[in-house]
């Protein structure tokens, strides 16, 4: 594996992130503007990260994995779009500026969160048309293209948003919390990171051990979103906080309490650190950011 920082790959993904989204069109000039308001700098590009450094770490070559990079921050950001729409969590500031629907209003921010969404099957089909006659090439992006549609849709994200929205106003079994949980958001996490270790060519131990890995990093990541909404400040996190229980949302600190919720984000870091602990300082991109997260919750 190179020995690019989480800050390298970020520059990669922040350098490409337009590739895919087309230029100016008079006719659709308000959807592609809107599109990259949104997609524009202030995220922290977890995903795309997590996928070009699994990829690099199986042994594949980062610059391939750009448009799987580049459409998995397309599906994230078109979730966060909708996720903000007042028939979803209505919030007004996401990546630390209005959010989509405030600038450009519900149907476009709609719009704008399908354009992406389709964009990013675009950027990967494109990308596998050019691999027709190499089987053993395509064969891995087909795989990639598998994990983040599935992990993106009615199996993954699009599901556990479907269980979020339910579960508001309700008491919320542990079950049921782990259910939303893993699939609005870890599904996405495991998806990139499975997209990236398949384009690298991972063999099937390695796969297992980084699937774990991401699992468990998966659910910590939406744990500590719902610890920072009750601890963390609106100018650090660039989205206001609080509003998971102004939503009476299923969330952790909501169901277990601050304590309890903190005392699971440690254990799931623990056995996400564990899961790649035979590959000592390889790993360690992955393991540093699993730490931070931890971190960042406390
Ligand atoms: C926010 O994701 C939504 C959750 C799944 C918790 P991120 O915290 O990765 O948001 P950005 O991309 O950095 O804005
Ligand atoms: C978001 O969960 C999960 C998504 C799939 C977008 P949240 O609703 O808690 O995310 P934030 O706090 O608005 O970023
Ligand atoms: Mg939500
Ligand atoms: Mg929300
Ligand atoms: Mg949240």
């Amino acid at each position: 594996m190179r020995d690019y920082t989480f800050d390298d790959y970020r520059s990669i993904i922040e350098e490409h992130i337009m590739d895919f989204i087309p230029d100016v069109d008079h006719k659709s000039i308000t959807l592609y503007e809107s599109m990259k308001y949104s997609l524009s700098s202030g995220g922290k590009r977890i995903r795309p990260v997590l996928l070009m450094a699994a990829c690099d770490f199986c042994g594949g070559k980062v610059e391939e994995s750009l448009p799987y990079a580049c459409a998995i921050e397309y599906i994230h950001t078109y979730s966060l779009i909708h996720d903000d729409l007042p028939c979803m969590d209505n919030d007004d500031l996401r990546r630390g500026k209005p959010t989509n629907h405030k600038i450009y209003g519900e149907a476009m921010a709609t719009l704008a969160g399908d354009g992406l969404q389709s964009a990013a099957f675009e950027a990967m089909n494109r990308d596998m048309l050019l691999y027709l006659d190499d089987t053993k090439a395509l064969n891995r992006r087909i795989r990639a293209a598998y994990e983040i549609s599935r992990g993106s849709g009615c199996r993954g994200m699009v599901a556990g948003q479907v269980a979020d929205m339910e579960a508001e106003d309700k008491s919320c079994s542990g079950e049921m919390l782990d259910y939303i949980h893993i699939t609005k958001t870890a599904a996405l996490i495991v998806a990139a990171v499975k997209a990236g270790a398949q384009l690298g060519q991972a063999d099937e131990e390695t796969l297992t051990n980084l699937t774990v890995y991401a699992e468990n990093l998966g659910l910590a990541f939406q744990i500590c979103d719902d610890i920072l909404d009750v601890e963390g400040q609106e100018e650090t996190m660039g989205k206001k906080t609080g509003m998971d229980a102004v939503n009476n949302k299923a969330t952790y600190p909501a169901v277990y309490g601050l304590y309890k919720s903190k005392k699971r984000l440690e254990e799931l870091t623990d056995t996400a650190i564990g899961a790649l602990s035979q590959y000592y300082d390889n790993a360690e991109l992955f393991t540093k950011l699993a730490k931070q997260l931890e971190v960042r919750g406390k």
